[in-house]
């Protein structure tokens, strides 16, 4: 299904959607193990990276088999949406508009103004005629991600966001307000001391109040989400790992962004550190073992355990399917 619904009640109801990537069948599995059980809607999201990675074919067929196993583990009307994470051009945005995507992203973001605007359109009509929705995206997040990097931030003009979307006619926005890509999202010193606890600069909620006053119960996105718990790159670094200032977003900041319009929230490098904190952990306290499903079993069950946390005790998607 494509986010039309699903964001339209996620902004009246004060909660967010999740957007997890996929890379693996194992998160697959977990993302949708966590989705069944929690009763959530959920958002399959493949970046570019993903699809050199894994195959761009195999990924939608994935994703398939995903709807299929979600109503095997007995929800009958799972709500799955296939999301195009940060597509950089026109041609890469109708490739998967083409091979059954649902939604998509245009990140235009790096671009001057008018070509944003102008190349988000272009994605918008074409995807607009097969029903598929539309993210674009306003302002700069810092950060590495697959093939996204940019050194700096640059925050969303609330002043730009009504033209910007009702001339592109984009169905949701990805915005700008502190969050940033990957794993080492502040420096020590970006950070203040609390408790033993570095704890990073808060999101601009102020930006995010402004934007939804201009636009709304409009859909507004926030990428760059991670919160990187402290206990996963413990657990990497106690077992042979050399994981160094790694800091993330604060859950209870995500926790009241989603009380707002914000009604989609990627995490991506969360699913990557409790997959490689269980490998770690499994090879080093068991050398012997070399199948890898003695390994990937226990990277599963523990990404599955931070899918429902953040369904759960952070997003506040539990439950919020129409029909279980
Ligand atoms: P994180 O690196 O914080 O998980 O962000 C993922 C993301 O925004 C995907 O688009």
């Amino acid at each position: 299904m494509n986010t039309r619904e699903m964001f339209k009640r996620a902004v009246a109801g004060g909660y967010a959607i999740p957007a997890f990537n996929f890379n693996t069948m194992e998160q697959m599995q977990a993302i949708v193990m966590a989705a069944v059980e929690t009763k959530s809607p959920v958002i399959m999201q493949v970046s570019k990276g993903a699809r050199n990675y894994a195959n761009g074919t195999i990924l939608r067929y994935m994703a398939e088999g995903a709807v299929a196993y979600a109503k095997e583990l007995g929800c009958e009307h799972p709500e799955i949406v296939l999301h195009l994470d940060h597509g950089d051009s026109f041609e890469l945005c109708k490739e998967c508009i083409d091979n059954g995507f649902s939604s998509v992203m245009i990140d235009g973001s790096s671009l001057p103004y008018e070509e944003n605007i102008a190349l988000a359109k272009k994605v918008v009509d074409y995807a607009h005629q097969f029903d598929v929705t539309v993210e674009a995206e306003l302002g700069v997040l810092a950060g590495v991600e697959d093939e996204v990097a940019a050194a700096e931030s640059h925050y969303t003009k609330p002043e730009e966001v009504i033209d910007f979307s009702t001339r592109t006619g984009c169905d949701s926005l990805a915005i700008s307000i502190g969050t940033s890509h990957g794993a080492h999202k502040f420096t020590p010193e970006q950070c203040t001391l609390v408790n033993g606890v570095l704890v990073p600069p808060p999101l601009a909620f102020d930006i995010l109040h402004e934007i939804e006053k201009k636009l709304p119960g409009f859909p507004i996105v926030l990428h760059g989400s991670s919160s990187v718990p402290m206990e996963e790159v413990n657990t990497i670094n106690q077992y042979g790992g050399h994981l160094e200032a790694a800091i993330g977003i604060p859950e209870e900041q995500l926790r009241e962004a989603s009380k707002s319009a914000v009604c989609k929230i990627n995490i991506d490098s969360d699913s990557r550190l409790a997959m490689t904190a269980a490998i770690r952990k499994h090879l080093a306290e068991h050398p012997g073992d070399f199948d890898p499903r003695q390994y990937l079993k226990p990277a599963r069950e523990n990404m599955k355990k931070m899918y429902i946390h953040k369904i759960v005790n952070v997003l506040g998607s539990d439950g919020k399917l129409a029909q279980c």
